[in-house]
């Protein structure tokens, strides 16, 4: 079991992903993931050719969501995660598809596997939030 603070509270999340570099790192895994799993064909559709952006964008994000600077809004400005999806249609198969992509990217990750279970609860909830159909 892991003594130091608990996940969720203050940036101790961002410090278990690895920070910046880390959280860097995870999103690419996620989209290496998202190009090869044959149930994440539809949803890679749905991205533009280049995923350049796509990563940054995630990255910044996540780096706020686990208590880390605001990397996201300091270039992009402010989001809502239900209102940034709802020009996709996103039903029950598609925000699986999203979640077994970062399943995936985790089992690569160097991090505690409660930090990864924690993890994946995490996302489950902006995830459901993100489906507009089903
Ligand atoms: C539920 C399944 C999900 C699907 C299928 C999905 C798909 C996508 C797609 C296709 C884009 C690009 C949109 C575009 O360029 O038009 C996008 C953007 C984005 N997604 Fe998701 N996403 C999902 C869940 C999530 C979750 C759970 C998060 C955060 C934890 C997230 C964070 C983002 C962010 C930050 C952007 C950039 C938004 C922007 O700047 O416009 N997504 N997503």
């Amino acid at each position: 079991m892991n003594m130091n603070e608990p996940y969720g509270s203050g940036d101790a999340s961002y410090k278990a992903a690895g920070e910046y570099d880390g959280i860097k790192k995870l999103v690419d895994a996620f989209y290496s993931a998202m190009e090869s799993l044959e149930e994440a064909k539809k949803i890679r559709n749905m991205h533009s050719a280049n995923l350049e952006e796509s990563r940054d964008k995630l990255t910044r994000f996540l780096c706020g969501w686990l208590g880390g600077p605001k990397l996201y809004s300091e270039k992009y400005g402010s989001i809502r995660i239900p209102v940034a999806h709802r020009h996709l249609e996103i039903g029950t198969s598609e925000r699986d598809a999203w979640l077994k992509c970062m399943k995936t990217a985790l089992e690569t990750q160097p991090y505690e596997d409660d930090f990864k279970e924690y993890l994946m609860k995490q996302l489950y909830v902006p995830a459901e939030r993100s489906r507009n159909k089903d």
